[in-house]
């Protein structure tokens, strides 16, 4: 498998507050990869790390063997909080149409991008909703929309922070549907809280909480799915090294 993100002992703090500490990770071109730990663990801060929007205080962070910002194209982007005045007079397709901002020629897009952003909104389930006003669709709805700008550019990996949170059970299957679809092509790492999504869907776990551990899904504990972030797997890790 080839490596594609690559972190070596990369520490990051705002304030004087360590928020992620010697964080050791190496990702293969095709993972599908859920992050989990709770509220204020750090996994929003590692993924603004990751796409270069903040700079580690120690270690390196390698994105296809270069600096993040070098390779920030290649990567597409889901947030956890969109924030955008339901008022804005913006319509679905525009906000799809932003992911692609780069080839536009002063705001004016090509047939085809445009075309392509309807086949987006139609696979996410939207095509009733392509005129529309953002600001209308509901949370699950605006979720599938930020899906498909992040797709737009086709970047080799999607970054999503809780792309189901508050999101009903058929609309989270729909996303999941999308993301194994799109996974074939594009490697993925995705923030969420559904542990019972993350053991069924994902190849591989992260655990943070300023630390980070790598786990497979079947050796996640099911405290955490009840918020014991605790380290019982990584305890016993070291343990078993000892004897
Ligand atoms: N811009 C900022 N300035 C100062 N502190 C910040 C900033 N952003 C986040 N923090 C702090 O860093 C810590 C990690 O935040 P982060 O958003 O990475 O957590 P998270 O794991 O994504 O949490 P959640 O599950 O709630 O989304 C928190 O204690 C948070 O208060
Ligand atoms: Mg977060």
């Amino acid at each position: 498998m080839k490596e594609i993100i690559k972190l070596e002992k990369v520490s990051f703090c705002y304030k004087v507050k360590p928020i992620l500490q010697d964080i050791n990770l190496s990702i293969d071109k095709g993972d599908f990869i859920g992050i989990i730990g709770p509220n204020g663990g750090g996994k929003t801060t590692l993924l603004k790390l990751l796409m270069g929007m903040l700079i580690p205080h120690t270690g390196k962070i390698q994105i296809f063997g270069k600096n993040p910002k070098i390779n920030r194209d290649k990567i597409g982007y889901v947030p956890q909080i969109y924030r955008i005045d339901k008022e804005f007079p913006i319509s679905t397709l525009e906000v799809v149409l932003l992911g692609a901002i780069k080839d536009s020629f002063l705001g004016f897009f090509k047939k085809e991008i445009k075309n392509k952003a309807k086949d987006l909104l139609e696979k996410v389930g939207l095509k009733d909703f392509i005129d529309k006003p953002f600001g209308k669709l509901s949370g699950g709805q605006s979720q599938r929309a930020l899906i498909a700008r992040a797709l737009i550019s086709d970047p080799e990996i999607l970054i999503l922070d809780e792309p189901t949170a508050n999101i009903d059970p058929e609309s989270e299957r729909a996303i999941f549907d999308i993301l194994i679809n799109s996974n074939k092509q594009r490697t993925i790492l995705m923030v969420s809280h559904d542990l019972h999504t993350i053991v069924n869907e994902v190849k591989k776990v992260i655990t943070v909480r300023q630390f980070a551990t790598v786990l497979k899904p079947k050796e996640v504990c099911k405290h955490f799915g009840i918020g014991l972030y605790h380290t019982p797997i990584i305890a016993k890790k070291i343990r078993g090294k000892k004897q």
